[in-house]
C-alpha cells in the first residue's frame, strides 16, 4: 500500500514540475564533525512511514534526528512525513521534532503539492490529517515503477480486532472502492500497457463493493451507469476483472482467514489469470495464543481452510505471516507453531518478533517473552521455514512453467527475469524483445530463492509458423 501511495505522491509532485530524486542515503555525511545532509541537492525530503512494528518506527525517528543536522546547513529544506506514523502520532510529532515541516495523512495525499507550497510560502508547520473516508487515490498522474505491473488498491482499513495490530487505529474501518471504479481503473491501466495488476487492501478479500455502492447511491450517483458490474464482494470482483481483455494476471494481498471462502477458491480455480500465490497469515500455531490475539480461528480451522484451498487449486503456493514471542507465549506454544509450519508446508513465511504497539488491546497485556527468547524462537522458525521452502522449491526443478517476463535481470543484463503463475522468480538468458510476454521456461537450478531457467524450445512446426 505504501509503495502505491509513494507512486501517487511522486506522480503528483512531478506533475507540479518537481524532480524526483532517488531514495534516502542513510550513510551520507554522517562522519564526525560534518553536518549531515543526505541530499544536498534536495529541496524537499518526504518519508512514507509504517507503524506496523516498532523497528520500522525507530528507523524513521533515527532519520528525523539526523535530518535536524541537515536543516542546519540547508535551512530552506522542507522535511515531511506521510503514512501510518502520521495517523498514529499526529501533531505531537511537531513538538518533538521542531524541524519537521509537514505531515500528510493517508487520506490526504492529493493535497501534498498544495501543502508543500504552503510550507514554502509561510514557513510554518503544516499538517493535514483527515479521519474519515477512503485513502485510495486513483490518478493518471501516478509515477508507476513498473511498465507491466501495477498496484491497485481496492479497499483500506480493517474491521477485525487482532490485539497486536495497530492497523485499525491508523487506517480506520474498512472502506471499499466501488466495483465500477476499480474496473474502470484496471481497464485504464491495461490501456496504458499494464498486463499484471496486484489488488491491495489491508483485508483485501473482505472487499465489499455493495457497501461502497450504497455510499455512492446516497450521494445521488447511479452505480450501474457505466454498464459494468455495479456491486461485488471480492470473489465477484476478481471474476469480473478477469474479463478485461489484455489483463493477463491478477494477484491480491493481504487476505484474512475469515474471508478465505470456498467461493473465493472456486473463482480462482476457474480463472487461470488469477495468481497461484495465496498469502494467508496464520500468526501462531497455538490455540491459546490465537485466542489472545483474537484471530477468530483455531489452528484446526485454519488448517481446514488451507486443505480446502489445496483441494480446489492443487497448484496453489501458500505463504504466511508468523509472530514470534507474543504476550504469554510458552515454549509449548512455540513448539506448536513449529509443528504447524511443518504440517502446512508453506512456500514462504514472513516471521516477525512481537513488538508492542501503543493503543492496541495487547499493549495492556504484559510483553513478557524476553527479547533473547523472541530472537531464538524467531531464528528457529526461520530455519525450519527455510528447509521447507527449499524442499518445496526443489520439487519444481526440471519442470516447465509459463513465465511472465518482467524485466532485464538487475544483476546480469544478459538475463531476463520473470515470475510464474505461483509468483516464483526465475532468471534465464533471452532477448529483450520478450519483455512483457509470457514464455515457457524450464527450471534447471535453484540459487537461494531464485530459479535459474532456460527458454523451452518451441515445437518445430510452431516455430516455423
Ligand atoms: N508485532 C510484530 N509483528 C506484527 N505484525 C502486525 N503487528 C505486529 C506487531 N505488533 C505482523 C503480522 C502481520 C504482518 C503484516 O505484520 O504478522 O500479518
Ligand atoms: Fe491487523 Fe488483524 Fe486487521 Fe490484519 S486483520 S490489519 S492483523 S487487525
Amino acid at each position: 500500500m505504501n509503495m502505491y501511495d509513494t507512486e501517487v505522491a511522486e506522480g503528483l509532485l512531478q506533475n507540479q514540475g518537481m524532480q524526483i530524486l532517488s531514495s534516502f542515503d542513510e550513510t551520507a555525511g554522517t562522519l564526525p564533525g560534518i553536518a549531515y545532509s543526505p541530499f544536498p541537492e534536495a529541496d524537499v525530503i518526504l518519508m512514507n512511514t509504517c507503524s506496523i512494528r516498532e523497528h520500522a518506527e525507530e528507523r524513521v525517528f533515527g532519520r528525523l534526528g539526523l535530518l535536524k543536522e541537515a536543516k542546519r546547513v540547508q535551512p530552506e529544506l522542507i522535511i515531511g512525513l506521510m503514512g501510518c506514523m502520521v495517523e498514529e502520532h499526529r501533531e505531537k510529532l511537531f513538538q518533538k521534532y521542531p524541524h519537521l515541516d509537514l505531515m500528510v495523512g493517508t487520506r490526504n495525499i492529493s493535497e501534498l503539492p498544495a501543502l508543500i507550497e504552503e510550507v514554502r510560502k509561510e514557513r510554518k508547520q503544516v499538517a493535514r490529517i483527515k479521519q474519515e473516508g477512503i485513502s485510495i487515490e486513483y490518478t493518471d498522474q501516478i509515477k508507476r515503477a513498473g511498465s507491466y505491473h501495477a498496484w491497485l488498491p481496492v479497499m483500506t482499513g480493517c474491521n477485525k480486532v487482532c490485539t497486536f495490530c495497530i492497523v485499525p487505529i491508523t487506517r480506520g474501518s474498512e472502506v471499499s472502492m466501488p466495483a465500477r471504479e476499480v474496473y474502470r481503473e484496471a481497464s485504464r491501466l491495461v490501456d496504458d500497457g499494464v498486463r499484471w495488476i496486484t489488488l491491495l487492501g489491508q483485508n483485501v478479500n473482505s472487499y465489499d463493493g455493495r457497501k461502497a455502492e450504497d455510499g455512492r447511491r446516497k450521494e445521488g450517483q447511479n452505480p450501474s451507469a457505466a454498464g459494468l458490474h455495479p456491486s461485488a464482494a471480492f470473489p465477484e470482483l476478481l471474476d469480473t476483472l478477469c474479463q478485461i481483455e489484455g489483463l493477463e494476471r491478477i494477484s491480491f494481498t493481504t487476505s484474512h482467514p475469515s474471508d478465505a471462502t470456498e467461493e473465493l477458491y472456486r473463482v480462482i480455480a476457474k480463472n487461470p489469470k488469477i495468481s497461484r500465490r495465496f498469502h494467508l497469515p496464520l500468526q501462531s500455531g497455538a490455540n491459546p495464543v490465537l485466542k489472545r490475539m483474537k484471530r477468530l480461528h483455531t489452528y484446526e480451522e485454519f488448517k481446514q481452510k488451507i486443505d480446502s484451498m489445496r483441494r480446489w487449486i492443487p497448484e496453489i503456493s501458500v505463504t504466511t505471516d508468523i509472530i514470534a514471542g507474543f504476550c504469554g507465549e510458552t515454549e509449548q506454544d512455540h513448539q506448536d507453531t513449529l509443528r504447524a509450519l511443518g504440517e502446512l508446508c508453506f512456500d514462504d513465511a514472513y516471521i516477525y518478533k512481537y513488538s508492542t504497539r501503543p493503543g492496541t488491546p495487547a499493549s495492556k497485556l504484559a510483553d513478557d517473552v524476553p527479547i533473547s527468547i523472541k530472537e531464538q524462537r524467531n531464528r528457529e522458525l526461520l530455519e525450519l521455514q527455510k528447509t521447507i521452502r527449499q524442499r518445496n522449491n526443489e520439487q519444481l526443478l526440471g519442470e516447465t512453467f509459463e513465465v511472465f517476463v518482467e524485466e532485464i535481470s538487475p544483476k546480469d543484463p544478459s538475463q531476463l527475469r520473470g515470475r510464474t503463475q505461483a509468483e516464483k522468480t526465475v532468471v534465464f538468458p533471452g532477448p529483450q524483445s520478450l519483455l512483457g510476454s509470457f514464455q515457457k521456461v524450464k527450471f534447471r537450478a535453484l540459487r537461494h530463492e531464485t530459479f535459474l531457467g532456460i527458454l523451452e524450445a518451441e515445437p518445430a512446426e510452431k516455430a516455423h509458423l
